[in-house]
């Protein structure tokens, strides 16, 4: 194989790239983005990046050299469409790359409110670098910040903003579509404690504004709030646009199988924009993770270069807000059991989810080694049941050594 197209240069596309060139693949690599300068770690952005401790060049994934000597082109452009008949891609401003394998790695974009005046200024979102840089001077100068969505990206925000904020939430928890209500709770009194303001359960009808400017965020129950900056933080949807016009088969992202491969064996798809047949998810899943664009890619280059087994790593998941270290090992979607083991008021505790018996999946509040375990555990043949760590009062690390001895 000649030459590997990859298209979108996000930690997905770039681990691709650069993964084909550490499996020895020696053809010609094309990194195309739409985003200007290297590529860059996006997670720092709405904790570090945000509160100002971590500078732009400390997100680049790796210097501007590194493509150069990997012979890596990194083309900064957007791709129009896919021509398949010809094996190419095509350009805005019309240049055609013709490949022999091409990665679709496009990712994710943010989900808009679809509520009036979401489009008045002052009216923010987060994802990309540019995103991070607006809010940081918007911060800067804003008087009342309303934050809508107590998801992942919503509350490293408040946690990072460096002033109480308020949050609007529709569900009546905080990350309800990861986390166990335990963990929620944990959350909303952290929060709390730091003085953010919680409202859970509550729907945004309207935004309303002057001059152009956002100055108040309107309730489901009537109530309006003062805010001169909104940070719109309610989830992302796949960018499949370029695999449907192309004909591939899409369905909540790109779908893939096991060997992440799309509907036509000359296109794979990896990240956020791919939904593939997860063994850890027990379904067809798209994951939104920094772990899972970076296993993805390493596969796809592999498999690119010869390897061939089915994608099988452990999705896990992370976030830091105020202190506190939550991580995610396994998917716990429909569990039915959950066991808690540690001090939740000591702020380091575990729950674990099981699902006919066995685990699923483990949250993690500040206890790293229980979250190492955990994925240790849920890579073997087999999950262990509850019974089984019922025995070694749940804790992980002496059910490991168990099965290690
Ligand atoms: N009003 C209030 N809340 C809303 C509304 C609304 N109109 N619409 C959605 N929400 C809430 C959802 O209930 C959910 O709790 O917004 C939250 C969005 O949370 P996520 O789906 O986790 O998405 P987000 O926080 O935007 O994160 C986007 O970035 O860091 C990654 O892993 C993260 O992949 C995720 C992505």
């Amino acid at each position: 194989m000649s030459t590997v197209i990859v298209v979108g240069s996000g930690q997905g596309g770039f681990q691709a790239a650069a993964s084909l060139r550490d499996k020895g693949f020696s053809g010609r690599v094309v990194l195309i983005g739409d985003e200007p300068g290297v590529p860059y770690q996006r997670p720092p952005l709405s904790k570090t990046y945000l509160a100002g401790t971590t500078v732009a060049e400390k997100l680049h994934l790796r210097p501007e050299e590194f493509f150069a000597t990997s012979e890596i082109e990194l083309v900064s452009g957007r791709v129009e469409s896919i021509d398949r008949a010809n094996s190419a891609v095509v350009l805005e401003d019309g240049t055609k790359f013709e490949y022999d394998h091409l990665v679709l790695a496009t990712g994710a974009r943010n989900r808009t409110l679809s509520v009036p005046g979401a489009e008045l200024n002052g009216v923010l979102t987060l994802r990309t670098r540019d995103d991070a840089d607006k809010l940081r001077s918007a911060l800067e100068a804003a008087k009342d910040v309303v934050v809508i969505g107590g998801g992942f990206i919503g509350l490293e925000f408040a946690a990072h903003a460096g002033r109480p904020v308020t949050v609007v939430e529709a569900q009546d928890r905080l990350m309800a579509r990861v986390a166990t209500p335990e963990i929620s709770a944990h959350f909303a009194r952290l929060h709390e404690a730091a003085g953010t303001k919680l409202l859970l359960g509550k729907g945004v009808t309207a935004l309303h504004g002057s001059g152009g400017a956002v100055e108040s965020v309107e309730l489901t129950d009537g109530t309006l709030l003062p805010a001169d900056l909104v940070v719109v933080g309610v989830g992302v949807v796949p960018a499949t646009e370029l695999a449907a016009e192309a004909g591939l088969r899409v369905d909540n992202g790109v779908v893939v199988d096991e060997q992440l491969r799309t509907s036509d064996p000359a296109v794979s798809a990896v990240g956020d924009c791919a939904n593939f047949p997860s063994v850890h998810a027990r379904c067809a899943t798209r994951l939104e993770s920094v772990q899972n664009a970076v296993d993805q890619a390493r596969f796809v280059a592999a498999r690119i270069t010869g390897e061939a087994v089915p994608y099988t790593p452990v999705p896990w998941f992370w976030t830091d807000q105020l202190g506190a270290k939550l991580q995610i090992a396994g998917i716990g979607t429909g569990y039915d059991h959950i066991e808690v083991s540690g001090d939740p008021a000591a702020g380091k505790f575990s729950v674990l989810s099981f699902m006919d018996g066995v685990l699923v999946a483990v949250e993690t509040v500040s206890k790293p080694s229980d979250h190492i375990s955990a994925r240790r555990l849920l890579a073997g043949e087999r999950a262990p049941t509850l019974e089984e760590l019922r025995a070694s009062d749940f804790n992980l690390k002496e059910h490991l050594k168990t099965l290690v001895a």
